[in-house]
C-alpha cells in the first residue's frame, strides 16, 4: 500500500523504534516549554520534600509524548513505573492486583484511563485520595470488605479524551496537562535528534519539511523520518535535502500541508456526499470506511485546529479553506452563510 495512514503510524507504534527514540530526560524533550517547566518544578519540589508526586492526568491527541513524560517522570523522580491501560485492566482483582504490588514512590501508568470500567474506577478514588483499598474478600454470607493500606504511589493517567472521563475520575489528579501539537521549529529539532540516533544523514531543510508536513505530532514526524531515509537511500545515496523530503513525501501522498490521502477523503465526503454537511460523526465514519474513534481521536482535531472542518452541534461543516483546498465552490444559500 503506497498511502500513509496516519491513524495506523499512531495507533501501531513501532515499538523498538519508539523505545530507540524516546527521550529519557526533560533536557531531550523538546517543545510543550510551560508543560515541562511546571513538571520540573512539580518534580523538584517532591524531591526536596521527600515525598512521591501528585497523580497526574495528561491529555491530548496521539503521539504528542504522554507516555514518554510518564516515563521521564518517574526516572527523574528515580521511582519504578508500572504501566497498564484502561482496556487491559478487566476485573476489580486486576486494579487490585496492581495497587498492592506497588511499593513507596512507585509511579503507576494507566494509558486510555477514559476506557477504563466504571465498576473498576470506583475503587481507585480512594486509592488515589487516601492510599486505602477497599477490597471484598470471600462470597456469600462470609463476604466481607477489608481496607487495605497502599504505599504512597503516584498515578499517572493518559487520555486522548479527557472529555470522556468522569468528574469524580478527572477531580481526583490534581495536576492535569494538557499537550498541544507541536510548532514545525520544535519537530525539526526532533527530527534532527532522531535522525542522529539513527545515523540518518538530513540537512536542516530537510527535518523541516518533514516537521512541517508531520501534522504537528513527534510520532508521526520519526515514522516519515523513516520513510524518507528509505526513499533517500535507495535513490539518492542516503542524504535527506530539502528536494528528497519533498519527492518522498509525495511519494507517500502526503501533501504540501501534511494532509494525507484519508484527510483528504474525509473533506471531500463532506462536501461532495454532504453538501458541506453538517454531517454526523457516525454518517461520516461509514462514508469514509473508519471508525468513528479514529476519526474524532487522529484525524478531526487536526483537520479542526487547521480550519478545515468545524465541529457544530449538529454535525461537521467543511470550511471555505477545504472548498479551496480540493478546489471546488461552495454551493450557494445555507452553505455559503456559515463562512
Ligand atoms: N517532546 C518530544 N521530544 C522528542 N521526541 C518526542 C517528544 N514527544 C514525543 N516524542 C517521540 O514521539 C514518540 C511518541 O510519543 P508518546 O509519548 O508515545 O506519545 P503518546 O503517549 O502521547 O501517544 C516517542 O517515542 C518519542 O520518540
Ligand atoms: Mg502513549
Amino acid at each position: 500500500m503506497a498511502e500513509h495512514r496516519i491513524s495506523e503510524a499512531l495507533a501501531q507504534p513501532d515499538r523498538a523504534l519508539e523505545m530507540t527514540l524516546r527521550p529519557s530526560l526533560f533536557a531531550e524533550f523538546t517543545g510543550q516549554l510551560r508543560v515541562k517547566e511546571r513538571l520540573e518544578i512539580t518534580v523538584a519540589a517532591a524531591q526536596q520534600r521527600r515525598e512521591a508526586i501528585d497523580h497526574i492526568l495528561f491529555s491530548g491527541p496521539p503521539g504528542l509524548g504522554k507516555t514518554t513524560l510518564a516515563h521521564i517522570l518517574a526516572k527523574a523522580m528515580g521511582a519504578n513505573l508500572k504501566s497498564t491501560s484502561g482496556p487491559t485492566i478487566e476485573k476489580a482483582g486486576d486494579l487490585a492486583g496492581l495497587l498492592t504490588n506497588l511499593e513507596e514512590g512507585d509511579v503507576l501508568f494507566i494509558d486510555e484511563i477514559h476506557r477504563l470500567q466504571k465498576t473498576i474506577e470506583e475503587y481507585l478514588y480512594p486509592a488515589m485520595e487516601d492510599f486505602k483499598l477497599d477490597i471484598i474478600i470471600d462470597q456469600g454470607p462470609n463476604a466481607r470488605s477489608v481496607r487495605l493500606n497502599l504505599p504512597r504511589f503516584t498515578l499517572i493517567g493518559a487520555t486522548t479524551r479527557s472529555g470522556l472521563l468522569t468528574a469524580p475520575l478527572l477531580t481526583r489528579f490534581p495536576i492535569r496537562e494538557r499537550l498541544d501539537y507541536y510548532q514545525a521549529e520544535d519537530l525539526q529539532q526532533i527530527v534532527l535528534r532522531s535522525a542522529r540516533l539513527l545515523g540518518v544523514a538530513i540537512e536542516p531543510a530537510g527535518a523541516r519539511e518533514i516537521a512541517r508536513r508531520s501534522r504537528g505530532t513527534p510520532r508521526i514526524a520519526n515514522n516519515l523520518l523513516r520513510r524518507v531515509r528509505d526513499y533517500a537511500q535507495v535513490r539518492h545515496a542516503g542524504r535527506v535535502t530539502l528536494a528528497v523530503a519533498d519527492q518522498a513525501l509525495a511519494m507517500l501522498e502526503i501533501d504540501e500541508n501534511g494532509l494525507d490521502e484519508m484527510d483528504k477523503r474525509i473533506l471531500e465526503t463532506v462536501i461532495v456526499k454532504f453538501g458541506g454537511g453538517p454531517v454526523g460523526l457516525s454518517s461520516l465514519a461509514v462514508a469514509v470506511g473508519e471508525e468513528p474513534d479514529t476519526l474524532e481521536e487522529v484525524y478531526e482535531p487536526y483537520l479542526i485546529m487547521e480550519g478545515y472542518l468545524k465541529r457544530t452541534p449538529q454535525g461537521r461543516v467543511a470550511t471555505e479553506l477545504s472548498y479551496q483546498k480540493l478546489g471546488v465552490k461552495p454551493a450557494g444559500g445555507k452553505q455559503a452563510s456559515l463562512f
